[in-house]
């Protein structure tokens, strides 16, 4: 599996601007990440690259495992290594690490996540029938002002010569080899770098949706291209689709802990034990809603690794779960889960939990409980179960 063709994706900034808790390639985007989005329009190449993820020091771990099962998928090679403290040093890191078979470069932001597949594939092509550099580039549509520092405008500039560049850049990969090995100085994008050296760059039509992440208003804009792209890609959004899931959870041996169900705090009952609130008939929601969706299930979306989730109640999982339906171009139809277990008794409390899980989800939730007749775990009181049936609708 040795590909000619290499896309380095940089992912190793902070994201000041964004101001996200988590580095930026990192702050979930549809039903991934700002990477795996822009890893995905990656892997939509007519030829498979060979592809390099450029990420923090501290992230390259949980990076290559969270890529693995995608590169298997796409029989594609993904390796992962740290980046540098500029962008210009983070694409070296991910330069020196292209195995020898590779011709062609192509050098990403995963801060620019949206940019289609069909960018790539024009890129990569343009340097190859040029032998050159390649910057995909789009006419600057303000007028534009040249300006002193105090704020004063000094004149207006001729804009028709000017282009806002964006990324993928490809070029020859002896060219960039070469640009890189002999650079003086900082760099913002590989073409400068590369012109710096005195080889010849073009520039070909970008595309709108290769708009870099910056602000957090462009994170709003990529929610919304990433929804429009997700629904676009499940045909099936055209029907309904159901799904169940099953929960359980054992009661805690701390007698103190608190019990929390079907989002509610229930005072005096002896609390579930689970890395978050062992609430099970949230639980058992989210799998029958993220299963109607095809997104996967609890334990994958929400690794025990996420902070996020450490002791999260129930409600917190349903926010997030309908985020990501409601992202893949759903929204939830209906939605039914029954506990089983011998205590609490539901039925004091059942309209408020109806009220409580249908408002999260925005849709219509009915709780119903049952005991086991004394049998089974349930029935000598270890623990709670609950299973749930979720209905998904197309959001068109
Ligand atoms: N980048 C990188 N290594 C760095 C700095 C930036 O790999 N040391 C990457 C970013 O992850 C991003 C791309 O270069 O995909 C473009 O950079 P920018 O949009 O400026 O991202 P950040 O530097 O993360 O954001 P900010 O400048 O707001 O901190
Ligand atoms: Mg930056």
């Amino acid at each position: 599996m040795s590909s000619a063709i290499a896309v380095i994706v940089v992912a190793a900034g902070s994201g000041t601007r964004l101001g996200h808790a988590e580095p930026k390639a990192f702050v979930p985007l549809g039903s991934g990440t700002v990477l795996s989005v822009a890893v995905d329009s990656v892997l939509g190449m007519r030829e498979t690259p060979h592809l390099v993820l450029v990420v923090p020091g501290d992230r390259v771990e949980s990076t290559r495992s969270l890529f693995a099962p995608v590169a298997a998928r796409a029989a594609a090679a993904i390796d992962v290594v740290a980046g540098g403290r500029t962008r210009q040093e983070s694409v070296a890191s991910g330069l020196a690490e292209l195995p020898a078979s590779v011709d062609t470069v192509l050098v990403h932001d995963a801060a620019r996540a949206l940019a289609p597949a069909l960018l790539f594939d024009e890129v990569a092509g343009a340097v190859r029938a040029r032998r050159r550099g390649i910057v995909p580039a789009l006419d600057v549509v303000d007028t534009v002002k040249r300006v002193s520092v105090d704020g004063r405008v000094l004149e207006t500039v001729d804009r028709s010569t000017l282009r806002a560049v964006q990324t993928p850049q490809g070029f020859p990969r002896s060219s960039l080899d070469h640009a890189y090995a002999t650079a003086h100085g900082e760099f913002t994008d590989d073409a400068a770098l590369v012109a710096s050296a005195g080889l010849i760059v073009d520039v070909v039509p970008g595309d709108v949706r290769a708009f870099k992440i910056t602000v957090p208003a462009d994170l709003h804009r990529a929610e919304q291209l990433a929804a429009e792209r997700a629904a676009a890609a499940t045909p099936a959004a055209s029907a309904p689709r159901i799904g169940t899931g099953t929960d359980v959870h054992a009661f805690a041996d701390d007698d103190g802990a608190p019990l929390w169900l079907a989002g509610l705090e229930w005072p005096g009952e002896r609390g579930l034990s689970g890395h978050s609130d062992g609430d099970a008939a949230a639980h058992a929601i989210c799998d029958a809603l993220l299963a109607a969706a095809g997104l996967g299930d609890v334990g994958q979306v929400f690794g025990t690794a996420d902070a996020r989730f450490a002791g999260a109640h129930g409600e917190v999982f349903l926010a997030e779960t309908r985020r990501l339906v409601e992202a893949a171009g759903w929204r939830v139809g209906n939605v039914t889960v029954q506990i089983v277990g011998n205590r609490p008794k539901l039925a004091p409390r059942r309209a408020e939990a109806e009220a409580l899980l249908s408002r999260v989800l925005d849709a219509p939730v009915s709780v119903a409980a049952t005991t086991s007749d004394a049998l089974g775990f349930t029935g000598r009181g270890e623990g709670v179960a609950a299973i749930a049936t979720a209905m998904l609708l197309p959001r068109g």
